[in-house]
């Protein structure tokens, strides 16, 4: 695992590569973003009939989950620590007050707005440690203080259930290979008072895959259909864990409780739902990307093996 993820981010060229390479219209991730894009959309009308959620992104970076949801929330926040990925996410239209967050110390607030509310955090859990998946989830349990007040949407873009698991033994032990199994998400989730209700597969074949020209139709076709008919959840490399808040946070703190303090800096105007997307549109997410390559501080990383990365 990477001890300079945060910082990763901070560096121009770094949110160009995720913006424009990792996510670029015919990657990868961008066909992920595509399926993700279309499940999504249906969950948060299904999840919300009467009154459209305002959503909280942590870790926005370039504001991909907000740019999904475009037109189905009320109010969008995103919360970042890296001020470069907040500029690129409104350059490239996400539409949501931005909040530059503190990488430590104690939890940043979300915004309080009434409920209900759509808390998502997106390819962060992987690749950060323990504390810092914490801090994410104590920071959607105070959005979610309770079973109605809405939804939890987490991302985990290296299940160690999926054919990407067959690389382990060569790129195990660098530090952009990492995997996170569906106990250890529930876990962390569980700490703060979340169960999953519902769990969805996005690929299940590796970048790698859609790499070679004859074997991408197929993997590409193999991944539409299997994610329409909801059959990839538990192998896929890309999943998406939908849950609802249970129970109080484990250990002395109540629900609610969390000690956090304010440590946002907005970097638009004003803090209040109104600067909810408009209804209707909904623009299509031109894909955002994800970390930039780091440039010359990394000989170790192959760079002819897609499937040993997981920015
Ligand atoms: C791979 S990007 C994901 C961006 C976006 N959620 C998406 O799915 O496209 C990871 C993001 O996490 C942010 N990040 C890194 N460390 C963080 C931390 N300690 N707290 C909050 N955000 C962090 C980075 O700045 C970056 O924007």
């Amino acid at each position: 695992m990477r001890t300079d993820y945060t910082q990763i981010f901070q560096d121009s060229a770094a949110v160009e590569k995720y913006e424009h390479i990792v996510y670029a219209p015919d990657s990868y991730w961008s066909a992920i973003n595509r399926r993700q894009r279309e499940y999504l959309r249906r969950l948060a009308r299904r999840a919300f009939p009467y009154r459209r959620p305002v959503q909280h992104d942590f870790a926005c970076g370039t504001g991909r989950a907000i740019r999904i949801l475009h037109g189905l929330v009320r109010g969008a926040h995103g919360y970042d620590t890296s001020a470069a990925m907040l500029a690129k996410a409104q350059e490239v239209g996400a539409y949501a007050v931005m909040h530059q967050i503190d990488e430590t110390g104690p939890v940043p607030t979300p915004v309080p707005t009434d409920a209900p509310a759509l808390v998502t955090v997106f390819r962060l859990l992987l690749n950060v440690d323990e504390v810092v998946r914490d801090r994410a989830i104590a920071f959607a349990a105070q959005a979610l203080p309770h079973y109605d007040a809405g939804l939890l949407v987490v991302e985990n873009h290296g299940n160690a259930h999926s054919l990407r698991h067959l690389r382990h033994r060569r790129h195990g032990a660098k530090p952009w290979f990492a995997e996170l199994s569906h106990d250890d998400v529930a876990t962390i989730l569980d700490r703060h008072g979340f169960t999953v209700v519902e769990q969805r597969g996005f690929a299940l074949f590796t970048q790698g895959w859609y790499g070679r020209r004859w074997l991408r139709p197929i993997a590409q076709l193999v991944d539409d259909l299997a994610t329409r008919v909801g059959l990839a959840g538990k192998y896929a490399v890309n999943v998406l864990y939908i849950a609802r808040r249970t129970r109080p946070t484990l250990g002395s703190l109540a629900s609610g409780d969390l000690t956090s303090t304010t440590s946002e800096l907005p970097t638009v105007p004003s803090h209040s739902d109104s600067a909810a997307p408009a209804d209707s549109g909904a623009s299509a997410p031109s894909g955002s990307a994800e970390p930039a390559e780091p440039s010359s501080a990394e000989p170790e990383r192959p760079r002819r093996d897609p499937d040993a990365e997981s920015w």
